[in-house]
């Protein structure tokens, strides 16, 4: 029996990716308010906080994407007819499964080229997705989905899929700079299939992002340890309160650390002191909700004509599917 193999390519080399977080931080937690981006959540155990996020009760967006892949999978691959599907953030690719199956059916599929920002989990679900899928080519790519999509491989015709809702980790002026970058990459006739997280009421979206077994805040927290390890900062964890704040002006949530008590940090790779007041805070995520009519227009901008979107039964989330014209 031969065994199916994933090609992985790196396009984050250790330096340039220690280069960009230093260069982030400095950036980062010496402006008013203080932040850091999402991307940085994500080393071996933010993923696998993630994933662990993925299962908790009140964390509602996994599910309710895969409920919609579920109705929609079938007519997504009979609609795109696709011999390429590209998973932007891929993460542990497990609702993806629900595209393969179907996209296997129709006929069309040859390849799967997952692409993460984490090492770890790209290469885990790259060698699962190639054990369980034996005759599909499964080309990982090690990147930055917000720089490295001009390495994407060619196809006759391409899916990306971008699922989880993480296009709402980007700020609104990076996401049309993504969308408008998607759209550049792909041919006209080629395929976009983004999830959504929707709009929904406060109390269902704080309990998302602030679950009673603090696996969230575990995962908010995780980027200091990050920035301990890879830019020899002396952060005490047990200092940071995890927040989860809904801005209902422009939809997002968004996670913060608060100092709980006066901490003056040293971060030695960046020889730089930050002194944090009780009560100071770094934004270390926004996850931006949305409206349905919100994101076809936001299609629209990049280029992409909304052909069909699917929701959840209880209508908490929205996978979009788009042609690039
Ligand atoms: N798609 C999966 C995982 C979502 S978690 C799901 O729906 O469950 C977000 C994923 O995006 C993580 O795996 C993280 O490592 C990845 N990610 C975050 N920022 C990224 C970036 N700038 N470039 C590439 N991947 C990124
Ligand atoms: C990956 N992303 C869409 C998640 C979200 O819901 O914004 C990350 C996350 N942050 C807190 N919980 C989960």
């Amino acid at each position: 029996m031969t065994v199916n193999i994933p090609h992985i390519d790196v396009h984050l080399d250790e330096d340039a990716s220690a280069g960009d977080l230093r260069a982030e931080v400095a950036g980062g937690l010496t402006s008013a308010p203080r932040r850091l981006s999402s991307m940085w959540l994500y080393d071996a155990r933010g993923s696998a906080l993630f994933e662990e996020i993925t299962r908790l009760p009140d964390y509602y967006p996994t599910r309710a994407e895969r409920a919609a892949l579920q109705g929609a999978a079938t007519d997504i691959a009979e609609i795109v007819v696709a011999d390429t599907l590209i998973e932007l953030g891929s993460g542990a690719a497990e609702k993806t499964r629900l595209l393969l199956d179907a996209m296997g059916k129709q006929g069309a599929l040859r390849r799967f080229v997952p692409f993460d920002v984490s090492t770890t989990a790209l290469r885990e679900s790259a060698s699962e997705i190639a054990a369980d899928y034996p005759e599909l080519e499964v080309h990982g790519i090690v990147g930055d989905f917000t720089r490295h999509l001009d390495t994407l491989p060619e196809g006759d015709r391409r899916l990306i899929a971008f699922l989880g809702g993480t296009i709402g980790n980007l700020l609104p002026a990076e996401r049309a700079a993504f969308l408008t970058e998607a759209r550049s990459v792909l041919r006209p006739g080629e395929w976009l299939l983004l999830g959504t997280d929707l709009v929904k009421s406060t109390e269902t979206l704080i309990a998302a992002y602030d679950d009673p077994q603090g696996v969230t805040a575990e995962f908010n927290r995780n980027v200091l340890r990050v920035l301990n390890r890879e830019l020899d900062a002396d952060f005490d964890l047990r200092l940071f309160d995890h927040v989860a704040h809904w801005d209902s002006v422009r939809e997002w949530i968004e996670m913060r650390l608060r100092a709980s008590a006066p901490s003056t940090v040293r971060i030695g790779a960046l020889d730089l002191t930050i002194d944090f007041a009780a009560g100071e805070e770094i934004r270390t995520e926004v996850s931006a909700k949305f409206r349905p009519d919100g994101v076809t227009a936001e299609l629209r901008a990049a280029g992409f004509q909304l052909h069909r979107q699917w929701t959840d039964p209880a209508g908490r989330f929205a996978v979009s599917l788009a042609e690039a014209e």
